[in-house]
């Protein structure tokens, strides 16, 4: 068999980790997270389950990974299966691999046909504010016309999906890693010529608003929000905003020599993406915001954030071309190069289980996307921006299944593979010696923090009519069809997934699996 591709380089390998990580939930997701959960005091929670379940949960993945990597997997099926084997037999095992395989798959897939689509926006939001094209215009009108332009909306789609699947296609050492090795430092410069824009504004409407005030009032602490609801929001923000319980870190990390540290690894993607998103995250989108539109408008979030709160700003603002094009090209890179690791699992799969060549994978991974992100842009609620489709989607694969898969990474990887056995391979080649107390933490409480949060998650879901046929959200419901679209979806793209696995794992392990 063939050398297994990997990381030519440790700078190359953290940026790239680092740019899987910081996404779209570093720059619209978080902030508007921290404001409508207790400003400043949403730091309590959030730095708590960055401590207990996100740092545990992501040296998990990068355990998982480099471990799958040694035996040729990038993906979930085989890695869990190998991992569970350790204390199951076969016939056991296989079932952990078919759930982990099934879950990423569902992700890779799902969470990414939409994700792309808002990489392409923000592809065409790029350009228009170089143009100045949506300058003087109603930015609810602006962004209607440009989703109903089905034309223009493939356009960038294809502009950025293509570029990611050259990138892949080149490979991970000769593709993603020279890719990112150019776009993350842009990114860094375009967040800091953000950040200083941002502090540096007053407003020309009441000068109460200056975005100073509008930090102020983003990171006030008002601990009487800060409940049971806004700790499971903290808990759910660190797993999009790290990536976990997507399969991709682990993908990533598959593409590591069995001696290359994952301990200080690890803790660097944390620490580059914290960074990314607590200081420039929460210094760029509401603070300017605020200066324009003050406190009612600028506390948004997702779409009405980036795409009608913030294009009402730059067109008013000195300079707003240069400072609109720098937004959306850092909502474009940051998305790019986070899309590209789920673009890459599914290559990987082809690679692996199908043997088919790269480049190839890489044509088919485009066509696929292509068609499953079809019903995104068909959904005729985009009309009205509320794209049942998306958020049914978002709801379930994008939030929910994330918190089930980083259940099983701990199930899977200290559990199965033995608490002892995982503290080896984490210090195995590591940069640091991790303190012992550390083991306990990772053992039992983020396994019991998990588990309260998806119980959590699922009493919320169920209070806010999420489980019902038609969802609480749905206003029109002559569109609820939509929903169900995305239900039969998932559903059907879960059963794909466990069959998958369970064939890609037969095909290689097959003689044990007989015992
Ligand atoms: N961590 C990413 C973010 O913050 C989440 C993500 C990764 C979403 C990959 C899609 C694809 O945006
Ligand atoms: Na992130």
């Amino acid at each position: 068999m063939e050398q297994r591709d990997r990381w030519a380089t440790k700078l190359g390998l953290i940026l790239a980790m680092a740019g899987n990580a910081i996404g779209l939930g570093n720059f619209w997701r978080f902030p508007y997270q921290a404001a409508v959960n207790g400003g400043g005091a949403f730091m309590i929670p959030y730095f708590v389950a960055l401590f207990l379940l996100g740092v545990p949960i992501m040296w998990a993945e990068w355990v998982e990974g480099r471990y799958g990597g040694k035996y040729g997997h990038g993906t979930l099926g085989p890695t869990f299966y190998l991992m569970a084997r350790e204390s199951l037999k076969p016939k056991s095992a296989v079932i952990f691999g078919m759930i982990g395989g099934m879950l990423a798959f569902s992700v890779t897939t799902l969470l990414n046909s939409y994700y792309l689509h808002i990489v392409g926006w923000s592809a065409a939001y790029t350009y228009f504010s170089a143009t100045g094209a949506y300058f003087g215009k109603d930015s609810v009108e602006f962004l209607i016309s440009y989703l109903s332009n089905n034309t223009q909306v493939f356009l960038f789609w294809a502009i950025s999906v293509g570029l990611l699947g050259i990138a892949v296609g080149q490979g991970v050492s000769k593709g993603i890693e020279r890719w990112v090795k150019v776009m993350m430092p842009l990114l860094y410069v375009a967040a800091i010529l953000l950040v200083i824009r941002s502090l540096t504004l007053g407003s020309p409407v009441k000068p109460e608003w200056s975005s100073i005030k509008g930090f102020e009032y983003l990171w006030e602490p008002r601990f009487s929000e800060v409940t049971f609801k806004s700790a499971l929001a903290a808990a759910g923000q660190i797993f999009f905003t790290l990536s976990l319980g997507m399969g991709i870190i682990q993908n990533y990390a598959s593409y590591l020599g069995p001696e290359d540290d994952v301990a200080l690894s690890g803790l660097a993607t944390v620490s580059l993406n914290e960074f990314a998103e607590v200081i420039l995250g929460g210094s760029i989108a509401i603070p300017i915001a605020f200066a324009y539109l003050g406190p009612e408008k600028a506390i948004a979030g997702g779409v009405g954030l980036a795409y009608i709160a913030l294009p009402n700003v730059f067109m008013n603002m000195p300079a707003g071309q240069l400072f609109g094009a720098a937004w959306f090209l850092l909502l474009w890179f940051a998305g790019f190069t986070s899309a590209i690791a789920m673009y890459n699992y599914l290559v990987a799969l082809l690679e692996e289980d199908l043997k088919i060549s790269r480049k190839t994978g890489s044509a088919i991974v485009f066509a696929l996307y292509f068609i499953l992100g079809l019903p995104v842009v068909l959904d005729p609620t985009k009309a009205t921006i509320d794209l049942y489709y998306l958020t049914e989607l978002d709801n379930w694969v994008g939030s929910y299944l994330l918190v089930v898969l980083g259940l099983f990474d701990i199930i899977v990887a200290v559990w199965l593979f033995k608490p002892d056995n995982f503290w080896e391979e984490l210090h195995k080649g590591a940069y640091i010696r991790i303190p012992n107390w550390v083991k306990p933490i990772i053992t039992y409480i983020a396994p019991i923090y998990t588990i309260i949060l998806l119980l959590g998650s699922t009493w919320d879901y169920y209070k806010a009519g999420y489980f019902k046929a038609v969802p609480s959200y749905v206003s029109a419901p002559e569109y609820a069809n939509w929903v169900w679209y995305a239900r039969g979806m998932i559903i059907f793209i879960l059963i794909i997934g466990a069959v998958e696995a369970y064939l890609a794992i037969k095909k290689k392990y097959g003689e044990e699996l007989e015992k």
